[in-house]
This record gives structure tokens, sequence and C-alpha cells, in this order.
């Protein structure tokens, strides 16, 4: 059975994060990473265990303990990932590829537990610091795309990676995808994942003690890359998700869709939800990718998936700021 979410965090301000009791550690040989530069560095300072396996629990506890990001939000996206790529009835999920570290397969026989590395669930094309699937490695640090995250900061931030800069990276490497990957895919909710996440290090990279919205690049490379918090880090000042993503997609609209024949072939999807429409990713994730991955869950499977499933909703009903309609694929 899921183990219980955490309770709130005692204190939600900034302080030290980079601490004694969690200090970095290099990887040992059969320790998971992948291509989320915030958990990579959480595990690596022992905020989740660092074989990178964790509970949904433990990764929204760390999430919180080390870069305050907030609850809500922090349950919301990690049961996305969990119900897309972990592994239920174990509850364990790997931050980087598919392992055996999280527990036996069972009746999962079409959910491929593939960890965040898994294309197309959550990870997706376009990413700031990692290549596209279709060039062969979705979840190593790349420093050719990196030094576009560079050149952009220098160019529109002044050395620094903002908001602006943001706008115009974001827009770069979709653009780029498109014009190299003939399976280039921007659907839900990797698509509003993307603005998303391009908001991220502004919001949870910048030092708590001066915490103004510009990243400074050699902090950004210390997450990006090396997966370790700069000395003396405090997290934010205050709890914080994706905020900005909104402004990131203004700069340059464009619709979710994905390339139909080879290159140069984007084409919007005008049935997929649009930027930041939480009801509808919520619909789309259920029916599309919960639901086929799953399609006849008995006992223990059943059990979990509608406890992970009753957290996703109810996470989502505050992100949202409004209810939406609640779907039961397993009964209830
Ligand atoms: C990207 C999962 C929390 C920072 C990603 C990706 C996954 C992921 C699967 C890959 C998407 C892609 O680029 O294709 C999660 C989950 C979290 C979480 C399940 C649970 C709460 C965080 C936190 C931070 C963070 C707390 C920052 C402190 C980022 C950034 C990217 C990213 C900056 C974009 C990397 C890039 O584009 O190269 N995350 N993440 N994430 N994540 Fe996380
Ligand atoms: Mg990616």
């Amino acid at each position: 059975e899921p183990a219980k979410l955490p309770p709130p965090m005692k204190s939600n301000g900034t302080k030290l994060v980079n601490d004694a009791q969690h200090p970095f550690k290099p990887l040992r040989p059969g320790d998971m990473r992948g291509p989320c530069p915030g958990m990579n560095t959480l595990a690596s300072h022992g905020y989740i265990p660092r074989t990178g396996v964790a509970s949904p629990s433990q990764i929204i506890e760390a999430v919180g303990e080390g870069f305050n990001m907030e609850r809500n939000f922090a349950t919301f996206i990690t049961y996305l990932a969990h119900l897309s790529d972990g592994n239920q009835v174990t509850d364990l999920l790997s931050i980087g590829g598919k392992t055996s570290k999280t527990g036996p397969v069972g009746q999962h026989s079409k959910a491929p537990i593939g960890g965040f590395d898994f294309h197309n669930t959550f990870e997706g094309d376009a990413s700031l610091s990692r290549g596209d699937s279709f060039f062969g490695d979705n979840h190593t640090f790349n420093e050719t795309i990196f030094q576009e995250f560079i050149d952009f900061s220098n160019k529109f931030g002044a050395g620094k990676y903002n908001l602006t800069v943001a706008g115009e990276l974001r827009f770069h490497r979709i653009q780029q995808s498109i014009a190299t990957n003939p399976q280039m895919t921007f659907l839900s909710p990797r698509y509003t994942n993307a603005y998303s996440e391009s908001a991220f290090p502004i919001n949870f990279f910048v030092d708590g003690r001066h915490y103004n919205g510009q990243l400074d690049t050699t902090a950004a490379r210390s997450f990006f890359q090396n997966m370790r918090m700069p000395d003396g880090f405090h997290r934010a000042p205050a709890p914080i998700g994706g905020e900005g993503f909104m402004q990131i997609g203004a700069a340059h609209p464009l619709k979710s869709g994905r390339n139909v024949k080879g290159v140069n072939s984007y084409k919007a999807d005008p049935s997929q939800p649009k930027l930041g429409e939480f009801c509808k990713i919520y619909e789309d994730f259920v029916k599309n990718i919960v639901v086929p991955f799953y399609p006849k869950p008995t006992g223990d499977l059943k059990k979990a998936l509608n406890i992970n499933l009753g957290r996703l909703y109810d996470a989502l009903t505050v992100v949202n700021g409004s209810k939406c309609p609640r779907l039961f694929p397993f009964g209830k």
C-alpha cells in the first residue's frame, strides 16, 4: 500500500540546505540519475535515497525540504511521474532508467515502470540540458545543449538566466527539435511541463538569500551538470511551483503538437490541452496514459492505483484553484 503523504513542513522559509546532514557525495556504481537536475541533486545530497529510487512520499518531502517546492504542486507532478513511470504496488520510482530496484513487476504487464528516462510520458523533447530521445540519449547532461543556456543567458539576460531568457530559450529549443528530430513530439503533459520546467531554475536554483529572479550560470551548471548545490546554498524563501510558466509561453505562443511527417512538419493538435489547462491535462493523462498502462487491474494493484489517482486529483484541485470533474477508471 502506498506510504502516507508527508506532513506539512514545520517551517517554510529559506534556510541552509547544503548542510552537514546532507553532504554532496559522488555516484556509486548502480546509483540512478536521470533527466531532472532537481531530483539528481536531491539524491546526491541524500534528501532522497542516494540510490535514486524513492517513494512518491519521499520525493514530495525532499523537494519541500531541499528546494521549498509547494506541497500540492509537488504532489501533482510527483504522481504524474509515478503513475507514468513507477511501480504502484511497491510504491517505488526511479529518477533515472528502468531498474530492478523498483521491485517485482507483478501485474504491470503493459506499464513500462521505466523511471524518469521513459520517453513521452513525463520526459519529452526539447529539454534545456538533455538531448531528444530520437538522438539516443534523453537523460545525460549534454554540454552542447547547455551551451545554449549559457549563450542565451549572456545574450538576453546580461549573463543571468531569468524569465526573459527562459521565454527565448524555450522557443529556440522547440524550433531546434522541430527542425532536426523527425519524431519531435510536444503533447500533454510534456507541453505544459516543458514551460514549467523552464521556470524551475529561476524559482528553485536562485539562492534564497538573494532571491531576485536572476540565476548565475555557474550555479546553474552546478545543479544541471554536477547535481550539486553550491556551497552555503539556501532554498527559496517561500513555497513555490511553476510560477512564470505562462509568461514564458506568452513570449512565443505555440500550440501543443508534433512533427507529423519528418522534420519541419510540426502540426498543432487542437484536441490537446492548452498551456496550463489543468483539468484537461488531468483528463488526458488518465485516459491516454494511465488506463492503457493498466487495462484490468485487480487486488493490490487496483487499490494502489485508486489511492494514487486520488492523491493526483486532490493535489490538482489545489493547484488548479477549483475542482475538475473526477474520473474513476478503476471504480470507486
Ligand atoms: C526536468 C521530474 C522536481 C528541476 C524533469 C524531467 C523529469 C522531472 C522527468 C525531465 C523532463 C524533460 O526535460 O524531458 C520531476 C519530478 C519532480 C521534479 C517528478 C517531483 C517533484 C524538480 C525540482 C526541480 C526540478 C524540485 C528544481 C529544484 C527540473 C528542471 C528540468 C526538470 C530544471 C528541466 C531539465 C531540462 O530541460 O534539461 N523533471 N522533477 N525538478 N526538472 Fe524535475
Ligand atoms: Mg527531455
